[in-house]
């Protein structure tokens, strides 16, 4: 079984990106599921249920999300219908939207865990904590279970990583838009890596106008972040392979398209 995952998607040109190349990688490698970070994908904060839709449309059957989840206000009038998204499992209780959700392909049942680290970032539940939770009732169901854990540091993602090896298909760790070459397969069966990367655009920093970013660093005024809508763009993804019978990953691969790194099918 294979799973496509697609990190941290920023604003119309990542939008575009997955339009180009996720049929294009699906074509390649023939995944069961295809899994997209969304929390960025509307103007890079939040996301709409417009490209919800067209995310989906493009080929994604789970959308995870992160702190910016909420940043769009819309969210709240379609969260509740939205059941193939999924915002970090440990906000507050009561807090809309679920952390959860399963997806079925050929007989095969995929749980899709969505957590938040709390290292430079706000706080929240117990990441580790829920996630022992969360794993207990996937497993009764499927075997297979993904986990993207959106964090700033890397310590807390590998941390969460070996603390679920061997209960869960993968982690992979997103928010910080770099990937990160340490992907692998942990010794109990759990495929990870700390950061996919992001989609979007490829001349911004972190897919961010560079020049609002500079101006911030050199006059720490305030600044308006914008996404650039012209330039070049890039994709970075993961594609895991995962045993069908026991839901263990075998294998980790980084995919990451951009001028400096072009696609082959
Ligand atoms: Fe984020």
């Amino acid at each position: 079984m294979k799973l496509l995952f697609v990190g941290d998607i920023v604003g119309s040109p990542g939008r575009d990106m997955v339009q180009e190349y996720v049929p294009r990688l699906k074509k390649k490698y023939n995944p069961h599921f295809t899994i997209i970070n969304g929390e960025n994908a509307a103007s890079g904060k939040g996301i709409t249920q417009k490209i919800y839709r067209e995310l989906l449309e493009s080929g994604a059957q789970a959308i995870t999300l992160g702190n910016h989840a909420w940043d769009k206000r819309e969210i709240f009038d379609f969260i509740d219908d939205a059941p193939l998204m999924v915002r970090p499992a440990n906000f507050p209780e009561d807090t809309p939207g679920q952390g959860i959700t399963y997806i079925k392909d050929g007989g095969i049942e995929l749980a899709v865990i969505n957590l938040q680290g709390r290292t430079f970032l706000p706080p929240l539940e117990d990441p580790f904590r829920v996630a022992d939770e969360l794993v207990e009732e996937a497993k009764k169901r499927t075997p297979h279970i993904f986990v993207d854990f959106h964090a700033e540091a890397t310590s807390e993602k590998q941390a969460l990583a070996w603390y679920l090896d061997g209960r869960v298909s993968a982690v992979v760790g997103t928010h910080t838009h770099v990937q990160t070459a340490d992907n692998r397969v942990l010794p109990g069966g759990t495929g990870f890596i700390t950061d996919v990367g992001m989609t979007g655009p490829y001349d911004g920093i972190l897919g961010t106008d560079r020049e609002a970013v500079l101006k911030k660093f050199l006059t720490q005024l305030p600044v308006r972040f914008e996404i650039p809508k012209k330039g070049r763009t890039q994709l970075s993804a993961v594609m895991i392979d995962v045993d069908k019978a026991s839901g263990k990953a075998t294998k980790v691969e980084r995919i990451l398209i951009n001028d400096d790194h072009p696609f082959f099918d």
